[in-house]
């Protein structure tokens, strides 16, 4: 069983004041808890996860905000020390007095942007599973890549260099997002089957990885230009376990329309 998991990933946008404003709007649509939805009540854990990875001056904020809505934070990047002389940087114990439960680790803008290396990432993971906080790790392959047919090649590296620190005893905590980074924010989204083959492919790494019952129950979601009105088709497909959300994430109407294509992806 593989609950479906739909994150939105807010990067560097949102007041705090238009974080709580999302948060009580989402929660609206959310009271009461519609039946196919993880609300975090007893007996509700099979249904569709709702996260929102939000900047880290927003956190405190948004964590007041989505108290009682089954909502839950991610931060969306941490450095692997506890604590430390690394200015500019948050670590996982901080993220988790924040109230976060996830972090999105290995996104394709740190990777490309802050030249993250799969090894970098590698011990971020470990940090984040060390500190309770479930990683989201990100990988994707670039047009170029995808066009000279290395995507494969570059999916096993990202996640096999990611993954070498992995505590393998909660590997099954670990959540992977599938995102082509030509797909990211340019409207351009693969093909539920494009897609699906990628997936497929990334959970045959992991049985090589991992052992087939990990292999089983890892969610991976699809990112990259994921709406309302793709949503469904992507999240039907077997492989697909959620969607990362960037652009169609920052309105709560359009967010609650993706968790409920999410409901599609029930049961697994
Ligand atoms: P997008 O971003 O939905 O705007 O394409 C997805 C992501 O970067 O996680």
């Amino acid at each position: 069983m593989r609950a479906p998991i739909i994150a939105a990933n807010w990067k560097m946008h949102k007041t705090r004041t238009e974080a709580a404003d999302f948060l009580q709007r989402l929660g609206r649509h959310l009271e009461p808890a519609p039946t196919w939805f993880d609300s975090g009540e007893p007996g509700a854990g099979e249904g569709v996860q709702a996260v929102v990875a939000a900047p880290f001056p927003l956190l405190e904020t948004a964590a007041r905000a989505a108290a009682g809505t089954g909502v839950l934070l991610a931060g969306q990047n941490l450095h692997p020390a506890t604590q430390g002389a690394f200015t500019g940087e948050v670590s996982a114990p901080m993220l988790r007095d924040c109230d976060c439960s996830f972090v999105i680790l290995g996104h394709s803008e740190r990777r490309a942007l802050f030249q993250e290396s799969s090894e970098w990432i590698s011990e971020k993971v470990a940090a984040a599973q060390e500190h309770g906080l479930r990683p989201i790790l990100c990988v994707g392959e670039t047009l170029e890549e995808r066009e000279s047919g290395a995507t494969e090649t570059v999916l096993a590296a990202q996640l096999e260099g990611s993954l070498a620190l992995l505590n393998a005893a909660q590997a099954e905590e670990l959540v992977l997002a599938y995102e082509p980074v030509w797909a990211i924010g340019t409207g351009k989204t693969a093909t539920p089957e494009l897609a699906q083959a990628a997936h497929a492919f990334l959970r045959e790494r992991l049985r090589k990885l991992l052992g087939e019952a990990s292999a089983h129950a890892i969610r991976i979601q699809y990112g990259g230009s994921v709406k309302p009105d793709n949503a469904e088709s992507l999240l039907s497909q077997p492989d697909i376990d959620g969607a990362l959300v960037g652009g169609a994430s920052l309105d709560p109407d359009s967010f609650y329309a993706i968790l409920r294509a999410g409901a599609t992806a029930l049961p697994r």
